[in-house]
């Protein structure tokens, strides 16, 4: 069965729990209770998409989210009665949450992920509804409206949506399996909402799978222009060679044996991940590890005789290879000539599965962009990775990250200067 998860209460902003029910119902023991809806909510990162950028209030809303229909605005989800969600009762918010029906029957977009937070259990339900409605600060602004096209912004065909697409239910535990696996798959499935990203989309918008069920399910999925990788056992670009160990201190500090966190992986790791604890950090990282390889792609052969060969070049400087020139100048004195990076400081690309990724999309954001490793409480100083869109061409970053997916063992589709022009014009840059 699920655990509950019991954390120091020393942790908690318990806000106004002086022996007030919550729900109407029996007294509980309301800081307890509070304390562990905190803890649910940072496992489900409602602040992530509920905060404004740039010091926005915890939870006002407001943050614009892309989407294929056009940009949804979160909402305030404060206990502000007039602005926010004061005036939910339990059942409101446990509907809201399950089948994404707000208060006074509004269909929300799936940019919500309501359809995984159907899988949060009835006392795991409770406890985010005393956090939200006592633990936390009312807010009393509005975030702006949402505004999508015509046919967009007809809201009563989610309703259809939903019935096609939206599994319902809360999570069932699998009896061929033991507790901490299935503590993995709830957290995963469900609060964690991995699969939002991890998972890819159909034409509507909807993930192609929510459990291990299917073998769509975390093979990798491009949302907002960046790629989260397959996360099934593939040995090349999914998490095959990556221990368990590994995989957990990813999350906690987005620092996993040479692999560091990225793209729109930095925020999950410093609003929900890093809070989680050791034990449920542990539970991911199993229930991870027993997914069977789906969609093989890429692969790492350090010992082959043509990494050996690369290496060596590198090293004597006699190097031919298009791009070889660019990674020496401008990535090799941080990432190292062998690929190995720093540890706790700058990524390996040697053996990276997210170097090895069926698609490049990450890799070519990053490159344009630059990007910043997380700043978690447990972890290593943030490090800066440069963007290089004014430095570097099209067709030298094509060249550079085509060198990086065929060196030192590491092999992957080359990146076409098509393929980084095609992004860039996606993200403006
Ligand atoms: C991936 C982003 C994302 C995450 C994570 C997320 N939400 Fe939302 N949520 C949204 C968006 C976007 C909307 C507005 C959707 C719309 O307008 O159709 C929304 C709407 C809501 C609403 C409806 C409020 C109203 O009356 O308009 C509630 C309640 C809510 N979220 C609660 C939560 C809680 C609680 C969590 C964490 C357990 C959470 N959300 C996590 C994106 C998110
Ligand atoms: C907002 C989108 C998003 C969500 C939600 C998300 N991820 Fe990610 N994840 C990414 C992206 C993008 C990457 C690639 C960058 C990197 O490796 O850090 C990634 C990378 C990873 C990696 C490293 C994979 C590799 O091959 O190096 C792991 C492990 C991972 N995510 C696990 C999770 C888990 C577990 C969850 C749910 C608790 C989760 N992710 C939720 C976007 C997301
Ligand atoms: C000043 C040091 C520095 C330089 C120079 C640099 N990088 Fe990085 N690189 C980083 C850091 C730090 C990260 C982690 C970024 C993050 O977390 O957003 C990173 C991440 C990456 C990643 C993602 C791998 C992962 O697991 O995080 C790739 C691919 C990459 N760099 C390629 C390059 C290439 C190609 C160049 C040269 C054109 C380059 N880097 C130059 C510091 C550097």
């Amino acid at each position: 069965m699920v655990r509950l998860v019991a954390i120091g209460l020393a942790m908690s902003a318990s806000g106004d729990a002086t022996g007030q029910t919550i729900d109407g119902a029996t007294p509980v023991d309301d800081a307890a209770l509070i304390a562990r809806g905190d803890y649910l909510a940072k496992a489900a990162d409602c602040a992530g998409c509920h905060t404004a950028p740039k010091g926005g209030a915890p939870f006002a809303g407001g943050l614009g989210m892309a989407s294929p229909f056009g940009t949804i605005v979160s909402s305030n989800i404060t206990p502000d009665p007039q602005y926010g969600i004061g005036a939910y009762r339990y059942e409101d918010f446990a509907r809201t949450l399950r089948e994404g029906v707000a208060r006074g029957g509004k269909h929300l977009y799936p940019a919500m992920p309501y359809p995984s937070y159907s899988k949060i259990a009835d006392d795991d339900m409770r406890a985010l509804y005393a956090y939200f409605l006592h633990g936390v600060q009312p807010v009393h602004t509005q975030p702006p409206a949402t505004k999508l096209p015509f046919p967009f912004n007809q809201r009563w065909v989610l309703a259809f949506w939903n019935l096609a697409f939206a599994p319902n239910g809360v999570y069932e535990p699998r009896s061929d399996r033991d507790a901490q696996w299935n503590r993995g798959a709830y957290l995963v499935q469900g609060l964690g909402h991995c699969g939002a990203c991890h998972t890819p989309r159909g034409p509507a918008f909807e993930e192609r799978a929510y459990t291990e069920s299917s073998d769509a399910y975390l093979i990798g999925g491009v949302n907002d222009h960046w790629f989260a990788p397959n996360l099934t056992a593939d040995s090349g670009s999914g998490l095959g060679r990556v221990p368990a160990e590994h995989i957990a201190s990813f999350l906690k500090n987005g620092h996993g044996g040479g692999l560091v966190t990225f793209g729109s992986m930095v925020q999950v790791v410093e609003d929900s991940t890093q809070y989680m604890s050791d034990d449920d950090l542990t539970a991911i990282a199993r229930y991870l590890k027993s997914l069977p390889a789906q969609r093989p792609s890429g692969a790492y052969e350090p010992a082959s005789l043509r990494a050996r060969q690369g290496v060596e070049a590198l090293r004597t400087g006699a190097v031919q290879r298009p791009g070889a020139g660019i990674f020496l100048s401008f990535c090799a004195k941080c990432h190292q000539a062998d690929g190995m990076g720093k540890p706790l400081k700058y990524p390996r690309l040697a053996g990276n599965p997210a170097v090895l990724a069926a698609d490049p999309t990450s890799l070519i954001r990053l490159l344009v962009e630059g990007g910043q490793s997380p700043q978690t409480t447990s972890g290593p100083p943030r490090e800066k990775m440069p963007a290089f869109d004014k430095k570097l061409t099209s067709e030298e970053m094509a060249q550079v990250l085509t060198f990086v997916r065929g060196t030192w063992g590491n092999s992957a589709a080359p990146v076409t200067a098509h393929q980084v022009i095609a992004l860039r014009d996606g993200i403006h840059k």
